[in-house]
């Protein structure tokens, strides 16, 4: 077992070729992999200009090429304690600047077409859960906590060892959303993936501590949850990675870190510092 503390890392999205062994993995703490990401669209061919919503029906959008089956296998062969997740919808659909929107037709068969389309990823990837990263919507709340909260609740009868997680940012658009799926279906979501990488570049230790403790409010119950974040790569006008660690260890002092996450792996292999930030944030959780 590990120290029950998560460092997460979303991977692929970006088709920088990054691969799951370039990544550092501390074997003193849960580390997952979150691919990034299956969207429920159809990608553009000849006849279809434009990529098109697909009602449920999730395919794999991120480096799929690099980030095969054959690869997810080996890198849980490799580590043990490591697992490996889908990241649902993001922002937009690959490099094609078109939103992934959520665009469901109905309730129902958009849950029995997500419901059976990620088994299947899921068996196929060896996957061990899911994070719902919508970021555009063209359905009201409640369709939106019915759907995804009916996936998530589904998924974990099938598979009971799934792990499941939400990721929201501060925007009030975004929130209410996400708010919404929390108040209702809590109970079947284990992480909230927050996207604290949002804010600004003056998101000094006290501030950050101020967001973190905003967003406990904002997820009633939370406490166990709610992972802190930063992002690697270009963060012009944006939190740095310096700012992402230095607040962690404080939450960690006031004994409020239940793991750390990374946005993002590809950004990260094209940087000059490489992996220097996952040793270190694997470090922090891995010390509790
Ligand atoms: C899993 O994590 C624990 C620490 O909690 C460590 O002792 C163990 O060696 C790890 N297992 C492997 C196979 O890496
Ligand atoms: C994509 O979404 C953003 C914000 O959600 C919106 O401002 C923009 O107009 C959308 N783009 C298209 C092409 O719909």
């Amino acid at each position: 077992m590990t120290n029950g503390y998560v460092f997460r890392e979303y991977i692929g999205a970006q088709f920088k070729s990054v691969q799951f062994s370039d990544v550092p993995v501390n074997a003193g703490l849960s580390f997952h992999f979150i691919l990034a990401f299956a969207i429920d669209y159809m990608a553009a061919t000849q006849s279809r200009p434009k990529p098109t919503p697909a009602n449920g029906v999730f395919a794999p959008f991120w480096d799929a090429a690099t980030l095969s089956p054959a690869a997810a296998a080996a890198t849980k062969k490799a580590h043990p304690n490591l697992s490996i997740m889908v990241g649902l919808g993001g922002d937009t659909v690959q490099n094609t600047g078109v939103n992934a929107t959520f665009a469901p037709t109905s309730v129902d068969t958009w849950v029995a077409n997500a419901v059976s389309s990620l088994s299947a990823m899921i068996n196929q990837y060896g996957l061990d859960g899911v994070d719902v990263d919508y970021e555009h919507f063209a359905a009201d709340v409640d369709t939106f906590v019915e759907c995804t909260g009916r996936l998530l609740t589904q998924l974990k009868a099938r598979f009971p060892r799934m792990s499941t997680s939400i990721a929201p940012f501060e925007r009030p658009e975004i929130q209410k959303y996400y708010r919404a799926l929390w108040a209702k279906y809590s109970g079947v979501i284990d992480y909230v993936n927050f996207q604290f990488y949002g804010y600004g570049a003056n998101t000094n230790v006290d501030y950050y501590v101020g967001f973190y403790n905003l967003q406990l409010s904002n997820y009633p119950g939370s406490g166990s949850k709610l992972l802190a974040s930063f992002k690697t790569g270009d963060v012009t006008g944006l939190l740095s990675p310096e700012q992402g660690i230095s607040g962690a260890k404080e939450l960690q002092r006031q004994g409020k870190l239940p793991g750390l996450f990374i946005w993002s792996a590809d950004s990260s292999k094209e940087a000059a510092y490489k992996f220097d930030y996952e040793t270190r944030a694997q470090q922090i959780v891995a010390n509790h």
